[in-house]
């Protein structure tokens, strides 16, 4: 291992191009560290985000060494090529700026698949009581971990044919709804994910299950989805 990291960062926008850093290179240091290092004492208008530095707020993710990761919780010695690391933006969005991307589609494509919580005309004054070993709440917790990073959206095929497809994210989250048994909204959360831009655009390739940091299987949901919307057409409802 040599004293620096040869870093090539991407800077600028669509039509931007890499820019090469030597980073001392540290015990235990994140790509997230790397990034900062060069920010704090190379160039301060390098663009990046990060907010919680643990894992738990999304937003650090980037392409390293060409697959998505969050970068706060990769480090270098795993993923490093020899001394190089290339970061680039995360693909399938619009760059803002450097490793900044615009999130702003992922996010609407949440609320398209009705990827929030409908409690309907009238709900329970009381707390509901959703045993924990029900197939339900199961499959409900097996997905609802998600912190929004884009990772899989980023890595999705076919996101990149088809800008409109929902992507792994939004469908994984209506499928944590559809067995939410407390939520009102099934028969359109069905319907919103029925369409040409829902679940059955998945090819079931699995990056989006191969590179989650949480280890969710967003192809797992998006196939119970196809089921329920299977079963709604032949009349079994939401
Ligand atoms: Fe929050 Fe990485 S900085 S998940």
């Amino acid at each position: 291992m040599s004293a620096t990291l040869d870093v090539a960062i991407w800077r600028g926008t669509e039509d931007g191009h890499f820019q090469s850093f030597a980073v001392p290179r540290r015990e235990h240091q994140t790509v997230l560290d790397v990034v900062t290092e060069v920010q704090r004492h190379f160039d301060p208008t390098l663009s990046y985000r990060f907010a919680c530095r643990v894992g738990m707020c999304g937003s650090c993710a980037m392409v390293v060494n060409g697959r998505p990761r969050w970068t706060c919780r990769t480090r270098v010695s795993e993923v490093a090529e020899g001394d190089r690391l290339k970061l680039e933006p995360l693909r399938n969005l619009t760059i803002v700026k450097d490793l900044a991307v615009e999130m702003t589609d992922f996010f609407d494509k949440w609320k398209d698949a009705r990827g929030y919580f409908e409690p309907g005309p009238a709900p329970e004054t009381d707390f509901a009581v959703v045993p924990p070993e029900t197939r339900e709440r199961q499959t409900a917790n097996a997905g609802i971990e998600c912190i929004g990073c884009g990772v899989c959206y980023s890595a999705c095929d076919v996101v990149a044919w088809d800008q409109d497809y929902l992507g792994p994210a939004a469908l994984n989250r209506a499928w944590t709804l559809v067995n939410d048994v407390r939520d009102r909204g099934q028969t359109e959360r069905i319907d919103a994910v029925a369409t040409d831009a829902g679940c059955h655009a998945c090819h079931t390739h699995m990056s989006c299950t191969q590179f989650c940091p949480k280890q969710i299987a967003p192809t797992y949901a998006i196939a119970g989805l196809k089921r329920a919307v299977m079963k709604r057409a032949f009349g079994g409802g939401g």
